[in-house]
Protein backbone atom coordinates (compact mmCIF):
# COMPACT_ATOMS: atom_id res chain seq x y z
CA UNK A 1 0.00 0.00 0.00
CA UNK A 2 1.46 3.65 -1.24
CA UNK A 3 1.23 6.52 1.11
CA UNK A 4 -1.73 7.77 -0.34
CA UNK A 5 -3.52 4.53 -0.22
CA UNK A 6 -2.96 4.18 3.57
CA UNK A 7 -3.71 7.74 4.15
CA UNK A 8 -7.04 7.09 2.18
CA UNK A 9 -7.44 4.45 4.30
CA UNK A 10 -6.36 5.94 7.35
CA UNK A 11 -9.04 8.61 7.50
CA UNK A 12 -11.78 6.07 6.15
CA UNK A 13 -11.22 3.57 9.06
CA UNK A 14 -11.60 6.57 11.14
CA UNK A 15 -14.87 8.37 9.91
CA UNK A 16 -13.00 10.89 8.00
CA UNK A 17 -14.40 10.96 4.61
CA UNK A 18 -11.90 13.81 3.74
CA UNK A 19 -8.21 12.70 2.44
CA UNK A 20 -7.76 16.96 2.45
CA UNK A 21 -8.52 19.52 4.62
CA UNK A 22 -8.62 23.56 3.81
CA UNK A 23 -7.60 25.40 6.85
CA UNK A 24 -8.03 29.71 7.03
CA UNK A 25 -5.00 30.09 10.25
CA UNK A 26 -4.28 33.33 12.45
CA UNK A 27 -6.59 31.97 15.07
CA UNK A 28 -5.55 30.70 18.34
CA UNK A 29 -7.08 27.63 19.91
CA UNK A 30 -9.28 27.71 22.39
CA UNK A 31 -11.00 24.69 24.01
CA UNK A 32 -11.16 21.56 25.98
CA UNK A 33 -10.35 18.09 24.69
CA UNK A 34 -10.74 14.47 25.92
CA UNK A 35 -7.05 12.50 26.33
CA UNK A 36 -7.45 8.69 25.37
CA UNK A 37 -5.39 5.56 26.07
CA UNK A 38 -1.70 5.85 24.06
CA UNK A 39 -1.51 4.60 20.39
CA UNK A 40 1.48 3.33 21.52
CA UNK A 41 0.29 1.64 24.38
CA UNK A 42 -3.02 0.77 23.13
CA UNK A 43 -1.88 -1.19 19.84
CA UNK A 44 0.63 -3.39 21.71
CA UNK A 45 -1.81 -3.92 24.76
CA UNK A 46 -3.75 -5.73 21.99
CA UNK A 47 -1.14 -7.90 21.14
CA UNK A 48 -0.62 -8.89 24.95
CA UNK A 49 -4.52 -10.34 24.93
CA UNK A 50 -3.02 -13.32 22.54
CA UNK A 51 -1.18 -14.37 25.69
CA UNK A 52 -3.50 -14.60 28.38
CA UNK A 53 -5.85 -18.00 28.55
CA UNK A 54 -9.25 -16.18 29.41
CA UNK A 55 -10.83 -13.04 27.62
CA UNK A 56 -8.90 -9.38 28.32
CA UNK A 57 -10.47 -6.19 28.67
CA UNK A 58 -8.58 -3.12 27.78
CA UNK A 59 -10.44 0.51 28.84
CA UNK A 60 -10.14 4.25 27.21
CA UNK A 61 -9.29 2.95 24.01
CA UNK A 62 -8.69 5.43 21.02
CA UNK A 63 -10.46 5.67 17.59
CA UNK A 64 -7.58 5.58 15.51
CA UNK A 65 -6.75 3.57 12.46
CA UNK A 66 -3.62 1.91 14.06
CA UNK A 67 -5.86 0.10 16.55
CA UNK A 68 -7.77 -1.07 13.79
CA UNK A 69 -4.87 -2.31 11.76
CA UNK A 70 -4.22 -4.11 15.14
CA UNK A 71 -7.57 -5.45 15.63
CA UNK A 72 -7.56 -6.40 11.92
CA UNK A 73 -4.84 -9.07 12.28
CA UNK A 74 -6.00 -10.59 15.95
CA UNK A 75 -9.53 -10.94 14.09
CA UNK A 76 -7.30 -12.87 11.19
CA UNK A 77 -6.09 -15.58 14.14
CA UNK A 78 -9.43 -15.77 15.76
CA UNK A 79 -9.22 -13.65 18.12
CA UNK A 80 -12.72 -12.31 18.82
CA UNK A 81 -12.76 -8.90 19.37
CA UNK A 82 -15.59 -6.77 20.68
CA UNK A 83 -15.56 -2.78 20.98
CA UNK A 84 -18.29 -1.34 22.91
CA UNK A 85 -18.14 2.30 23.15
CA UNK A 86 -13.78 2.72 24.04
CA UNK A 87 -13.60 -0.37 25.62
CA UNK A 88 -12.18 -3.19 23.83
CA UNK A 89 -12.70 -6.99 24.63
CA UNK A 90 -10.27 -9.55 23.40
CA UNK A 91 -11.40 -13.21 23.71
CA UNK A 92 -8.23 -15.63 22.44
CA UNK A 93 -9.93 -18.41 23.49
CA UNK A 94 -10.07 -19.79 19.89
CA UNK A 95 -6.37 -18.81 18.44
CA UNK A 96 -5.43 -20.62 14.83
CA UNK A 97 -3.45 -20.30 12.37
CA UNK A 98 -3.85 -17.43 9.57
CA UNK A 99 -2.71 -17.24 6.10
CA UNK A 100 -0.22 -15.00 4.85
CA UNK A 101 -2.22 -13.16 2.45
CA UNK A 102 -4.70 -12.59 5.26
CA UNK A 103 -2.04 -11.64 7.60
CA UNK A 104 -0.45 -9.07 4.63
CA UNK A 105 -3.92 -7.73 3.79
CA UNK A 106 -4.27 -6.77 7.32
CA UNK A 107 -1.13 -5.49 8.27
CA UNK A 108 -1.40 -2.02 6.32
CA UNK A 109 1.51 0.56 7.24
CA UNK A 110 1.94 -0.21 11.12
CA UNK A 111 4.92 -2.00 12.66
CA UNK A 112 3.28 -3.78 15.35
CA UNK A 113 3.02 -7.27 13.15
CA UNK A 114 6.61 -7.78 14.39
CA UNK A 115 5.66 -7.54 18.39
CA UNK A 116 2.96 -10.49 17.22
CA UNK A 117 6.20 -13.21 17.41
CA UNK A 118 6.60 -13.68 20.61
CA UNK A 119 3.13 -14.77 21.86
CA UNK A 120 2.01 -16.34 18.35
CA UNK A 121 5.16 -18.66 18.72
CA UNK A 122 4.28 -19.50 22.08
CA UNK A 123 0.50 -20.22 21.03
CA UNK A 124 1.29 -22.04 17.64
CA UNK A 125 4.65 -22.73 17.56
CA UNK A 126 5.08 -20.69 14.53
CA UNK A 127 4.86 -16.68 13.34
CA UNK A 128 5.01 -14.82 10.15
CA UNK A 129 5.88 -10.76 9.50
CA UNK A 130 4.99 -9.17 6.25
CA UNK A 131 7.44 -6.40 5.43
CA UNK A 132 6.76 -3.46 7.97
CA UNK A 133 5.55 -0.45 7.59
CA UNK A 134 5.27 2.87 10.11
CA UNK A 135 6.32 6.52 9.39
CA UNK A 136 9.50 6.84 7.27
CA UNK A 137 11.55 8.97 10.19
CA UNK A 138 14.82 6.73 9.24
CA UNK A 139 16.04 3.11 8.17
CA UNK A 140 13.77 1.60 11.23
CA UNK A 141 15.37 -1.43 10.70
CA UNK A 142 14.20 -4.89 12.81
CA UNK A 143 17.66 -6.15 13.62
CA UNK A 144 17.47 -5.86 17.19
CA UNK A 145 13.79 -7.52 17.07
CA UNK A 146 14.85 -10.73 15.11
CA UNK A 147 18.04 -11.16 17.10
CA UNK A 148 16.25 -10.97 20.64
CA UNK A 149 13.88 -13.64 19.21
CA UNK A 150 16.59 -15.79 18.10
CA UNK A 151 18.10 -15.81 21.37
CA UNK A 152 14.81 -17.02 22.56
CA UNK A 153 15.46 -20.28 20.29
CA UNK A 154 13.39 -19.03 17.22
CA UNK A 155 14.27 -20.26 13.85
CA UNK A 156 14.04 -17.29 11.95
CA UNK A 157 13.58 -17.98 7.69
CA UNK A 158 13.58 -14.56 5.69
CA UNK A 159 11.57 -14.67 2.50
CA UNK A 160 10.76 -12.39 -0.53
CA UNK A 161 6.67 -12.02 1.45
CA UNK A 162 8.42 -11.37 4.66
CA UNK A 163 9.87 -13.23 7.50
CA UNK A 164 8.46 -17.10 8.98
CA UNK A 165 9.39 -18.01 12.25
CA UNK A 166 9.05 -21.46 14.01
CA UNK A 167 9.94 -22.53 17.69
CA UNK A 168 10.71 -25.95 17.64
CA UNK A 169 11.96 -26.39 21.10
CA UNK A 170 10.01 -23.86 22.67
CA UNK A 171 11.11 -20.35 23.62
CA UNK A 172 13.80 -20.66 26.93
CA UNK A 173 14.49 -17.60 28.79
CA UNK A 174 17.87 -15.94 27.53
CA UNK A 175 20.34 -12.82 28.30
CA UNK A 176 20.34 -10.01 26.41
CA UNK A 177 21.60 -6.46 26.22
CA UNK A 178 20.10 -4.34 23.96
CA UNK A 179 22.72 -1.97 22.03
CA UNK A 180 20.16 1.05 22.19
CA UNK A 181 17.06 1.22 24.62
CA UNK A 182 14.55 0.75 21.66
CA UNK A 183 11.09 0.46 22.92
CA UNK A 184 10.10 -1.97 20.63
CA UNK A 185 12.83 -4.78 21.11
CA UNK A 186 11.91 -3.89 24.96
CA UNK A 187 8.41 -4.82 24.51
CA UNK A 188 9.26 -7.57 21.88
CA UNK A 189 11.53 -9.43 25.06
CA UNK A 190 8.65 -8.75 27.15
CA UNK A 191 5.91 -10.66 25.21
CA UNK A 192 8.16 -13.34 24.34
CA UNK A 193 9.83 -13.54 27.69
CA UNK A 194 6.84 -14.01 30.29
CA UNK A 195 5.81 -16.79 28.74
CA UNK A 196 9.19 -18.29 28.21
CA UNK A 197 10.44 -21.72 30.11
CA UNK A 198 13.04 -20.26 32.74
CA UNK A 199 14.95 -16.57 33.43
CA UNK A 200 15.52 -13.43 31.17
CA UNK A 201 17.47 -10.77 32.08
CA UNK A 202 17.22 -7.63 30.00
CA UNK A 203 19.98 -5.04 30.22
CA UNK A 204 19.37 -1.67 28.60
CA UNK A 205 15.94 -1.90 28.47
CA UNK A 206 13.65 1.16 27.30
CA UNK A 207 11.65 2.42 30.28
CA UNK A 208 8.88 4.50 28.48
CA UNK A 209 5.81 4.71 31.06
CA UNK A 210 3.45 2.96 27.81
CA UNK A 211 6.28 -0.06 28.48
CA UNK A 212 5.90 0.20 32.41
CA UNK A 213 2.15 0.25 31.66
CA UNK A 214 2.40 -2.70 29.34
CA UNK A 215 4.44 -4.51 32.61
CA UNK A 216 1.81 -3.77 34.66
CA UNK A 217 -0.53 -5.46 31.95
CA UNK A 218 1.55 -8.12 32.04
CA UNK A 219 1.35 -8.21 36.25
CA UNK A 220 -2.09 -8.29 35.58
CA UNK A 221 -2.09 -11.66 33.68
CA UNK A 222 0.17 -13.52 35.91
CA UNK A 223 3.61 -12.66 34.96
CA UNK A 224 6.96 -12.29 36.78
CA UNK A 225 8.84 -8.58 36.23
CA UNK A 226 11.07 -7.30 37.96
CA UNK A 227 12.07 -3.58 36.97
CA UNK A 228 16.05 -2.39 38.57
CA UNK A 229 17.08 1.12 38.43
CA UNK A 230 19.55 0.77 35.90
CA UNK A 231 17.39 -0.19 32.37
CA UNK A 232 17.70 -4.19 33.63
CA UNK A 233 14.56 -5.75 33.38
CA UNK A 234 14.26 -9.67 34.94
CA UNK A 235 11.48 -12.00 33.65
CA UNK A 236 10.54 -14.91 35.65
CA UNK A 237 8.82 -17.05 32.87
CA UNK A 238 5.14 -18.85 33.67
CA UNK A 239 3.15 -21.68 32.31
CA UNK A 240 0.06 -19.85 31.89
CA UNK A 241 -1.05 -16.16 32.20
CA UNK A 242 -4.97 -15.05 32.32
CA UNK A 243 -6.66 -11.99 30.78
CA UNK A 244 -6.14 -8.94 32.28
CA UNK A 245 -8.64 -5.66 33.13
CA UNK A 246 -7.12 -2.56 32.30
CA UNK A 247 -7.30 1.36 31.73
CA UNK A 248 -4.86 2.50 29.87
CA UNK A 249 -1.87 4.81 30.03
CA UNK A 250 -3.32 8.46 28.71
CA UNK A 251 -1.29 9.44 25.01
CA UNK A 252 1.23 12.32 26.30
CA UNK A 253 1.86 12.35 22.76
CA UNK A 254 -0.99 13.61 21.90
CA UNK A 255 -1.08 15.58 24.66
CA UNK A 256 2.18 17.39 24.15
CA UNK A 257 1.07 18.33 20.59
CA UNK A 258 -2.34 19.92 21.31
CA UNK A 259 -0.10 21.71 24.17
CA UNK A 260 2.06 23.19 21.12
CA UNK A 261 -0.74 24.08 19.35
CA UNK A 262 -1.95 26.29 21.69
CA UNK A 263 1.63 27.45 22.30
CA UNK A 264 2.63 28.13 18.52
CA UNK A 265 -1.22 29.95 18.17
CA UNK A 266 -1.49 31.96 21.66
CA UNK A 267 -4.08 29.52 22.62
CA UNK A 268 -5.75 28.30 25.38
CA UNK A 269 -5.95 24.33 25.70
CA UNK A 270 -7.52 22.17 28.73
CA UNK A 271 -6.38 18.24 28.09
CA UNK A 272 -8.58 16.26 29.81
CA UNK A 273 -7.07 12.79 31.25
CA UNK A 274 -3.39 14.40 30.79
CA UNK A 275 -0.99 13.46 33.73
CA UNK A 276 2.03 15.43 34.90
CA UNK A 277 4.69 12.44 35.76
CA UNK A 278 4.51 11.37 32.20
CA UNK A 279 4.93 14.56 31.04
CA UNK A 280 7.83 15.90 33.05
CA UNK A 281 10.28 16.43 30.88
CA UNK A 282 7.96 18.22 28.03
CA UNK A 283 6.51 20.47 30.82
CA UNK A 284 9.97 21.90 31.70
CA UNK A 285 10.84 22.90 28.22
CA UNK A 286 7.57 23.93 27.74
CA UNK A 287 7.89 26.96 30.63
CA UNK A 288 11.12 27.60 29.47
CA UNK A 289 9.73 28.17 26.15
CA UNK A 290 7.28 30.76 27.80
CA UNK A 291 4.60 28.68 27.84
CA UNK A 292 1.77 28.07 30.73
CA UNK A 293 0.90 25.15 32.57
CA UNK A 294 -1.45 24.32 35.50
CA UNK A 295 -1.57 20.91 36.65
CA UNK A 296 -5.31 19.81 37.41
CA UNK A 297 -6.35 16.18 39.49
CA UNK A 298 -8.35 15.73 36.23
CA UNK A 299 -5.80 17.21 33.36
CA UNK A 300 -3.45 19.64 32.20
CA UNK A 301 -4.05 23.53 30.97
CA UNK A 302 -2.00 24.95 28.43
CA UNK A 303 -1.49 28.42 27.31
CA UNK A 304 0.32 30.85 25.61
CA UNK A 305 0.29 33.98 28.19
CA UNK A 306 0.95 36.64 26.09
CA UNK A 307 4.17 38.47 25.22
CA UNK A 308 7.22 37.22 23.24
CA UNK A 309 8.24 32.94 23.18
CA UNK A 310 11.83 32.69 24.35
CA UNK A 311 14.44 30.41 22.02
CA UNK A 312 15.19 27.07 23.81
CA UNK A 313 17.59 24.13 23.18
CA UNK A 314 16.31 20.55 23.01
CA UNK A 315 17.97 17.04 22.82
CA UNK A 316 15.53 14.40 21.89
CA UNK A 317 16.02 10.86 24.07
CA UNK A 318 14.87 7.96 25.25
CA UNK A 319 12.68 8.74 28.30
CA UNK A 320 13.28 10.02 30.47
CA UNK A 321 14.25 11.97 28.30
CA UNK A 322 12.48 14.77 25.88
CA UNK A 323 10.13 12.37 23.23
CA UNK A 324 11.76 12.59 19.73
CA UNK A 325 7.65 12.27 19.08
CA UNK A 326 7.31 15.76 20.68
CA UNK A 327 9.65 17.65 18.40
CA UNK A 328 7.82 18.18 15.40
CA UNK A 329 5.11 20.33 16.74
CA UNK A 330 7.58 22.30 19.56
CA UNK A 331 9.81 23.48 16.22
CA UNK A 332 6.29 25.28 14.74
CA UNK A 333 6.28 27.30 18.19
CA UNK A 334 10.13 27.64 18.47
CA UNK A 335 9.43 29.43 14.53
CA UNK A 336 7.03 32.27 16.73
CA UNK A 337 10.03 32.55 19.46
CA UNK A 338 12.16 35.45 19.95
CA UNK A 339 15.69 34.49 18.96
CA UNK A 340 17.85 30.85 17.96
CA UNK A 341 16.56 27.74 19.19
CA UNK A 342 18.39 24.16 18.44
CA UNK A 343 16.71 20.93 18.27
CA UNK A 344 19.08 18.01 18.30
CA UNK A 345 17.23 14.89 17.33
CA UNK A 346 18.98 11.73 18.67
CA UNK A 347 16.69 8.90 18.15
CA UNK A 348 15.93 8.84 14.21
CA UNK A 349 17.91 10.18 12.10
CA UNK A 350 16.03 11.25 9.69
CA UNK A 351 13.44 13.21 11.60
CA UNK A 352 13.69 16.86 10.09
CA UNK A 353 12.28 15.89 6.88
CA UNK A 354 8.86 18.01 7.84
CA UNK A 355 10.92 21.06 7.93
CA UNK A 356 10.97 21.36 4.34
CA UNK A 357 7.08 22.34 4.64
CA UNK A 358 7.40 24.64 6.94
CA UNK A 359 10.18 26.69 5.54
CA UNK A 360 8.08 26.92 2.83
CA UNK A 361 5.36 28.46 4.82
CA UNK A 362 8.01 31.04 5.52
CA UNK A 363 10.09 29.61 8.70
CA UNK A 364 13.69 29.92 9.12
CA UNK A 365 15.25 26.79 9.55
CA UNK A 366 18.46 25.32 9.08
CA UNK A 367 19.47 21.37 9.15
CA UNK A 368 22.71 20.55 9.81
CA UNK A 369 24.65 16.70 10.03
CA UNK A 370 26.25 18.00 12.86
CA UNK A 371 24.95 16.58 16.79
CA UNK A 372 24.43 20.17 18.00
CA UNK A 373 23.66 18.92 21.52
CA UNK A 374 25.22 19.00 24.30
CA UNK A 375 26.23 15.40 23.92
CA UNK A 376 27.57 13.71 20.52
CA UNK A 377 24.84 11.09 19.25
CA UNK A 378 24.85 7.59 17.31
CA UNK A 379 24.33 10.18 14.06
CA UNK A 380 27.29 12.49 14.69
CA UNK A 381 30.02 12.03 11.36
CA UNK A 382 27.50 9.85 9.64
CA UNK A 383 25.90 12.91 7.17
CA UNK A 384 22.29 12.33 8.70
CA UNK A 385 20.50 15.43 9.32
CA UNK A 386 19.61 15.65 12.74
CA UNK A 387 20.31 18.77 13.93
CA UNK A 388 17.79 21.66 13.83
CA UNK A 389 18.69 25.53 14.27
CA UNK A 390 15.36 27.43 14.14
CA UNK A 391 15.63 31.43 14.36
CA UNK A 392 12.22 33.44 15.13
CA UNK A 393 10.05 34.71 15.40
CA UNK A 394 8.31 34.64 11.43
CA UNK A 395 4.91 35.06 10.31
CA UNK A 396 4.23 31.95 8.44
CA UNK A 397 1.67 32.21 5.80
CA UNK A 398 -0.68 29.52 4.17
CA UNK A 399 0.41 27.07 1.46
CA UNK A 400 -0.25 23.80 -0.34
CA UNK A 401 1.02 20.90 2.09
CA UNK A 402 0.93 17.42 2.08
CA UNK A 403 1.43 15.00 5.16
CA UNK A 404 4.49 13.14 4.94
CA UNK A 405 4.12 11.13 8.29
CA UNK A 406 2.02 11.14 11.72
CA UNK A 407 4.46 13.66 13.88
CA UNK A 408 5.52 15.93 11.02
CA UNK A 409 1.89 16.04 9.52
CA UNK A 410 0.31 17.20 12.61
CA UNK A 411 2.96 20.11 13.01
CA UNK A 412 1.84 20.94 9.41
CA UNK A 413 -1.28 21.24 10.59
CA UNK A 414 0.06 24.04 13.44
CA UNK A 415 1.86 25.72 11.41
CA UNK A 416 -1.27 26.25 8.96
CA UNK A 417 -3.15 26.94 12.33
CA UNK A 418 -0.77 29.99 12.96
CA UNK A 419 -0.40 30.80 9.76
CA UNK A 420 -2.19 34.00 7.81
CA UNK A 421 -4.18 32.90 5.25
CA UNK A 422 -5.32 29.82 3.54
CA UNK A 423 -3.37 26.33 3.57
CA UNK A 424 -4.40 22.98 1.92
CA UNK A 425 -3.49 19.71 3.56
CA UNK A 426 -3.44 16.47 1.91
CA UNK A 427 -3.00 13.38 3.11
CA UNK A 428 -4.73 14.29 6.17
CA UNK A 429 -5.63 10.67 6.97
CA UNK A 430 -2.11 9.82 8.37
CA UNK A 431 -2.81 12.14 11.17
CA UNK A 432 -5.93 9.89 11.80
CA UNK A 433 -3.40 7.00 12.87
CA UNK A 434 -2.44 8.33 15.99
CA UNK A 435 -4.75 11.43 16.57
CA UNK A 436 -8.66 10.69 17.95
CA UNK A 437 -11.33 12.41 16.18
CA UNK A 438 -9.06 14.84 14.72
CA UNK A 439 -11.74 16.95 12.54
CA UNK A 440 -14.26 16.84 15.78
CA UNK A 441 -11.32 18.29 17.61
CA UNK A 442 -10.64 20.98 15.12
CA UNK A 443 -14.10 21.85 15.45
CA UNK A 444 -14.04 22.05 19.19
CA UNK A 445 -10.86 24.20 19.32
CA UNK A 446 -12.77 26.63 16.92
CA UNK A 447 -10.71 26.10 13.56
CA UNK A 448 -11.86 27.66 10.55
CA UNK A 449 -11.72 24.82 8.08
CA UNK A 450 -13.38 22.60 5.32
CA UNK A 451 -13.28 19.37 4.40
CA UNK A 452 -11.86 18.71 0.65
CA UNK A 453 -13.40 16.00 -1.35
C1 LIG B 1 8.26 3.46 19.13
O1 LIG B 1 8.82 3.08 17.89
C2 LIG B 1 7.07 4.32 18.80
N1 LIG B 1 6.16 3.54 17.96
C3 LIG B 1 7.52 5.57 18.07
O2 LIG B 1 6.37 6.35 17.87
C4 LIG B 1 8.50 6.34 18.96
O3 LIG B 1 8.98 7.45 18.26
C5 LIG B 1 9.66 5.41 19.33
O4 LIG B 1 9.17 4.20 19.95
C6 LIG B 1 10.64 6.08 20.30
O5 LIG B 1 9.98 6.47 21.47
C7 LIG B 1 5.32 2.69 18.53
O6 LIG B 1 5.31 2.50 19.74
C8 LIG B 1 4.38 1.97 17.63
P1 LIG B 1 12.53 2.20 18.82
P2 LIG B 1 9.87 1.89 17.83
O7 LIG B 1 12.66 0.75 18.59
O8 LIG B 1 9.59 0.93 18.91
C9 LIG B 1 16.56 1.90 16.24
C10 LIG B 1 4.99 7.84 16.69
O9 LIG B 1 4.96 8.83 15.92
N2 LIG B 1 16.29 0.45 16.09
O10 LIG B 1 12.61 2.71 20.20
O11 LIG B 1 9.89 1.41 16.42
C11 LIG B 1 15.55 2.73 15.45
O12 LIG B 1 15.88 2.79 14.07
C12 LIG B 1 6.15 6.95 16.63
O13 LIG B 1 4.08 7.55 17.48
C13 LIG B 1 17.23 -0.35 15.46
O14 LIG B 1 18.30 0.13 15.04
O15 LIG B 1 11.18 2.72 18.14
C14 LIG B 1 15.62 4.06 16.16
O16 LIG B 1 16.71 4.80 15.69
C15 LIG B 1 6.98 6.89 15.45
N3 LIG B 1 16.96 -1.69 15.30
C16 LIG B 1 15.87 3.65 17.62
O17 LIG B 1 16.36 2.31 17.59
C17 LIG B 1 15.80 -2.25 15.75
O18 LIG B 1 15.59 -3.47 15.58
C18 LIG B 1 14.66 3.70 18.52
O19 LIG B 1 13.59 2.96 17.92
C19 LIG B 1 14.86 -1.42 16.41
C20 LIG B 1 15.12 -0.06 16.57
Amino acid sequence: MNTQEFATLSAASVGMTADAIRVRGGKPIHGRLQMKGAKNLVTKAMVASLLGHTPSELRSVPEISDVKVVRGLLEVYGVVVDLDGDTLRLDPSNVERAHETSINAHAGSSRIPILFCGPLLHRLGEAFIPDLGGCRIGDRPIDFHLEVLRNFGAQVEKLPSGIWMTAPNGLRGTKISLPYPSVGATEQVLLTAVMAKGKTELKGAAVEPEIMDLIAILQKMGAVIQVDTDRTIRIQGVERLEGYSHRALFDRNEAASWACAALATGGDVFLEGASQPEMTTFLNVYRKAGGKFEVHDDGIRFWHPGGDLKPVVVETDVHPGFMTDWQQPLVVALAKANGISIVHETVYEQRFGFTDALVKMGAYIQIHTECLGSHACRFGQRNYEHSAVIAGPVDLHGADITVPDLRGGFSHFVAALTADGESTIKNVGIIARGYERFLEKMQTLGVDFDVIG
